[in-house]
């Protein structure tokens, strides 16, 4: 089914009315122009003011907020037109502050460095940096204060068929244990039914670098129940294999024959149980996998037969973790006051494989001076 606004509909209803009572020839409506307001999100504790933009464009509305760049909610139309918040989050900032990191995640910016390094240590150029552990015995999404917990810059922007938030961040050398300022920018821009979300950095000293957005997605809406029912197309006959503390082992293994297997559209849970060694370090899904081809590509696709939402995810990065939501134990209660329950929300992160500073084998993720770090990644939204 095409998608159409629920405005466009009204005013059809109101022209047909109209052309019941008068032969007056019915008026022709624009497309809503994309839009993004603003408003106070909340208060740190130390004074620091949080904003949440409000991006809109055609049936697709995004909420994002200046602490950790957090995609807040994202509403998207059903088969019938019908709106639901599609992301997993809290209702206010109290819960980002307290229950995000340590926690899930939700929506977050995640850097300088997405997903797992063993034992919080690499050696880049001969020396040996060391970063928190805090996802005992490694160092997780950046460490203790990643990304995700800090107050980004904004500035809005707006053409006459897209809208989107710069956000800013400069990471002093040397903070989480990392070389060198990293000066980092995400931009989210919304145009049609797509959310494309653009990172960029530079730094003044070799460090490494690997930046994500750690949505959780359900497509039958968010705090409605699980999401093994969602079909699941991941563009990857590869993944790589981890140990028992999600660390890769350095194998690139086919996924031919295996429960990793995801090439066609195959239901989450289908085979989450099965008696498979891998499965079982992170109580279901919890990998990177090795995505085909090259350049700006189709990674992964989300269906949910039920409400008919298609997500379709493209980026020009190596790989893409899919996490289950196994974690999800039924403590934290989310935007629309739900409880979330394991596997009541998956995970997408486009990124460079985890650990690749101790993997030399794997695509490189060091960032010299004079270069500039840049990917991006595109959520795109149907329903049919
Ligand atoms: C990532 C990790 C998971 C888990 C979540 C947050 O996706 O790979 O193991 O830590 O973040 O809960």
């Amino acid at each position: 089914m095409l998608i159409r606004p629920m405005r466009t509909r009204l005013v059809g209803l109101a022209m047909l009315a109209g052309l019941m009572t008068s032969f007056s020839a019915p008026a022709v409506e624009a497309a809503p122009r994309p839009d993004i307001t603003k408003d106070l999100f909340g208060t740190l504790s130390d004074g620091t003011q949080v904003w949440r933009y409000t991006l809109t464009s055609g049936v697709l509305r995004v909420r994002i907020i200046t602490y950790g760049g957090i995609v807040q909610r994202l509403d998207a139309p059903d088969k019938h037109g019908h709106q639901a918040n599609v992301v997993l989050g809290f209702p206010d900032l109290a819960g980002y502050v307290e229950k995000n990191n340590p926690g899930p995640y939700f929506g977050a910016l995640i850097g300088r460095y997405a997903n797992r390094i063993a034992k919080g240590t690499f050696t880049l150029d001969g020396k040996t940096y060391h970063l928190p552990i805090n996802n005992d015995p490694n160092s997780l999404h950046g460490g203790t204060k990643g990304f995700d917990t800090k107050v980004w810059n904004a500035t809005p922007g707006r053409t006459s068929d897209e809208v989107s938030l710069r956000l800013d961040y400069t990471s002093p050398d040397g903070e989480m244990g990392y070389p060198g300022t990293l000066k980092a920018t995400t931009t989210y821009t919304l145009r049609g039914s797509a959310l494309r979300v653009d990172y960029q950095a530079t730094t003044d000293k070799a460090t490494v670098v690997n930046l994500t957005n750690h949505s959780y997605w359900n497509l039958g809406g968010e705090g409605t129940g699980g999401i093994y029912g969602n079909r699941l197309q991941l563009n990857a006959s590869h993944y790589t294999p981890v140990d028992s503390t999600l660390i890769p082992t350095g194998q690139i293994a086919p996924v031919a024959g295996t429960p990793m297997d995801f090439r066609r559209p195959t239901a989450v849970g289908a085979r989450i149980r099965d008696d498979f060694q891998q499965l079982a370090y992170g109580q279901g899904y919890d990998h990177n996998w090795v995505l085909d081809g090259s350049g700006f590509r189709l990674a992964a696709r989300v269906s949910d037969p039920d409400s008919g939402r298609v997500l379709s995810i493209s980026t020009d990065q190596p790989g893409i973790q899919f996490y289950s939501g196994n974690f999800l134990d039924g403590t934290l209660y989310g935007t629309s006051g739900h409880q979330y329950r394991q596997g009541d929300g998956l995970a997408l992160e486009t990124q460079h494989f985890p650990d690749s500073p101790n993997h030399p084998a794997f695509p490189s993720t060091v960032l010299r001076p004079g270069q500039t770090y840049r990917t991006a990644t595109s959520f795109a939204f149907s329903a049919h």
